[in-house]
């Protein structure tokens, strides 16, 4: 059976049927849709308000390829690609937002046809999660946690500059969240993550690396293998993900993505997540 045409308008039935599958399933391919940013955009608002791109934020559209503007290859030192190569470090979508991204849709543009690497991968946090042993989850339930875009960018080498930091400041987020729609839990670590609160950074990150070990075992984890024209979707509530590295320089990759916005928090742990920033100045 064929899957429904994405570029067309979908029943409402239909736009139910793909979310209650997504819920379900965490993440979903849909093979053989070469959709315009126009279509691209219009199908993704069936499941809410879009983000707009950090970039330029006149668009509900980020295109995160390899190309330049006039269709070349990027020079993959360039500022912009050493931005985007975080995207190889296991993360969930706009963690570092207090409304953090719900859903994400990636549609493979333009892929070489003999591409070697440049997969990407989910690692399911909520299976994960449901797997940890007692001693693990007694440690880890109701922690809060710092996420800081600049700790993935220090990690790929390209630290972001006073502006940038302006602009994306650290937030907090539950280390493990309780899905609004399916109320299950799922472990919130990725990239970004940088202390649980109350703790130093050395045994945050020991913590982080080592839920991030068992969260990312191979039963865990799905990768894709790129054809042009596929449309993943992704919970970010519920997955992490990462791309696998290829020669930028060699082979074109133009995936094109759009995000359904989160909704923040109001409260952590029983605190007003402001609290949590307010003490953290005052340290
Ligand atoms: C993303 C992302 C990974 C990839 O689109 O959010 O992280 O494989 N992409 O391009
Ligand atoms: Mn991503």
């Amino acid at each position: 059976m064929r899957g429904p045409d994405l570029r067309e308008t979908l029943s409402d039935e239909t736009v139910a049927e793909i979310r209650a599958a997504w819920l379900e399933h965490g993440v979903l391919v849909f093979p053989d849709q070469l959709l315009t940013d126009r279509q691209q955009v219009a199908f993704s608002m069936r499941f809410g308000p879009l983000e707009e791109d950090l970039i330029d934020p006149s668009k509900f559209i980020a295109n995160l390829g390899n190309l330049d503007e006039d269709g070349k290859l990027r020079d993959p030192a360039s500022l912009k690609s050493r931005f985007l190569r975080a995207n190889q470090l296991w993360h969930s979508d706009s963690a570092y937002f207090n409304a953090a991204a719900k859903f994400s849709f990636l549609n493979g543009r333009q892929i070489a046809s003999d591409m070697q690497g440049g997969e990407t991968q989910w690692a399911d946090m909520r299976a994960a999660y449901d797997e940890l042993d007692a001693d693990k989850r007694s440690v880890i339930d109701g922690k809060v946690v710092l996420h800081d875009m600049q700790t993935s960018r220090a990690k790929t080498g390209r630290l972001l500059s006073p502006e940038e930091r302006a602009k994306w400041p650290a937030v907090h987020h539950p280390m493990v969240r309780v899905h609004e729609e399916t109320g299950r839990k799922a472990l919130y670590v990725g990239s970004q993550a940088t202390c649980v609160t109350g703790w130093d950074e050395v045994a945050s990150q020991k913590l982080f690396a080592e839920l991030m070990d068992f969260a990312t075992h191979d039963r865990f984890v799905h990768t894709h293998r790129w054809r042009q024209g596929d449309l993943v979707c992704w919970d970010n509530r519920r997955t992490v993900h990462r791309q696998v590295a290829f020669d930028e320089a060699r082979f074109p990759r133009v995936v094109v993505r759009t995000t359904v916005r989160g909704t923040a928090p109001d409260v952590i742990d029983g605190k007003p997540v402001d609290e949590f920033a307010r003490a953290r100045a005052a340290a």
